[in-house]
C-alpha cells in the first residue's frame, strides 16, 4: 500500500491509541461505548494507561501528511492485573484498531506484521490476544499464525509463537 506508512509508536501517540482502543471495544456497532466509559473501566483502561512504558511495543499507520489511521500495540499485563487475553507475565497482549474509513484495505495486516516484527526484534517469543468470537478479526488473526488456546463464553484467547 503506497498511501500509508508504518512507524514506531511514541509516547505522544497516547491519545490516538485511546482512539483505537475505543474502536477495538466498539467493533460491535451497537455497543458504542464512550471514550469516558472505556477509560473509567480498569479492565479496558489498562491497555493504554501510562503509555508508553519501557516494555511497550507499538506501531502506527499514518497517511503521508502524518495523520494516523491505525495502530497495533503490545503490552505486558501481569497476573496481578491480567488482560482479557492474559496467558503469562512474559507474553504481551495485542490491541489493534484501524480508523473505520480505512478498514479492509490491508492496513490491519501491515500493522499486525509490523508489531510482531518489532516484538521479535526485542526477543519476545509469544504474543496473545482476546477476540470476541463473532468478530471477523478472529479469522484474520488465524491467518497470521494465532491459534486459540482458551475459550470463554463469547471470546477466545489466541496465541502466536513468533520466534518459532
Ligand atoms: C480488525 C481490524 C484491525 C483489521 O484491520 P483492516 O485494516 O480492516 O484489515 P485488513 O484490510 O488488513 O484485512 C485483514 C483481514 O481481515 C479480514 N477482514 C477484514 N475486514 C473484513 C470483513 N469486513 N469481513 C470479513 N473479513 C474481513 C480478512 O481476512 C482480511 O484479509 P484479506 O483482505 O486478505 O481477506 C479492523 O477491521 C478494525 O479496526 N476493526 C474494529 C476494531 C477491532 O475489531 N479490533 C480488534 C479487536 S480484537
Amino acid at each position: 500500500m503506497h498511501d500509508v506508512d508504518i512507524r514506531a509508536a511514541t509516547a505522544t501517540d497516547h491519545p490516538f491509541l485511546v482512539d483505537m482502543l475505543v474502536e477495538a471495544v466498539n467493533w460491535l456497532p451497537e455497543r458504542n461505548w464512550s471514550r469516558e466509559r472505556i477509560l473509567a473501566d480498569p479492565a479496558l483502561a489498562h491497555y493504554v494507561t501510562g503509555w508508553m512504558r519501557p516494555d511497550d511495543i507499538g506501531v502506527v499507520a499514518a497517511e503521508p501528511a502524518g495523520r494516523p489511521v491505525g495502530a497495533a500495540w503490545l503490552r505486558h499485563l501481569t497476573a496481578a492485573d491480567p488482560g482479557y487475553g492474559y496467558v503469562s507475565d512474559d507474553v504481551p497482549e495485542l490491541t489493534i484498531g484501524v480508523v473505520e474509513s480505512w478498514r479492509g484495505r490491508g492496513v490491519g495486516r501491515m500493522l499486525l506484521r509490523a508489531v510482531l516484527e518489532a516484538a521479535r526484534a526485542r526477543g519476545i517469543r509469544r504474543v496473545s490476544l482476546s477476540v470476541e468470537r463473532a468478530n471477523v478479526a478472529a479469522g484474520f488473526y488465524a491467518t497470521e499464525g494465532f491459534r486459540t488456546v482458551e475459550s470463554f463464553e463469547n471470546a477466545d484467547t489466541m496465541v502466536a509463537d513468533i520466534l518459532a
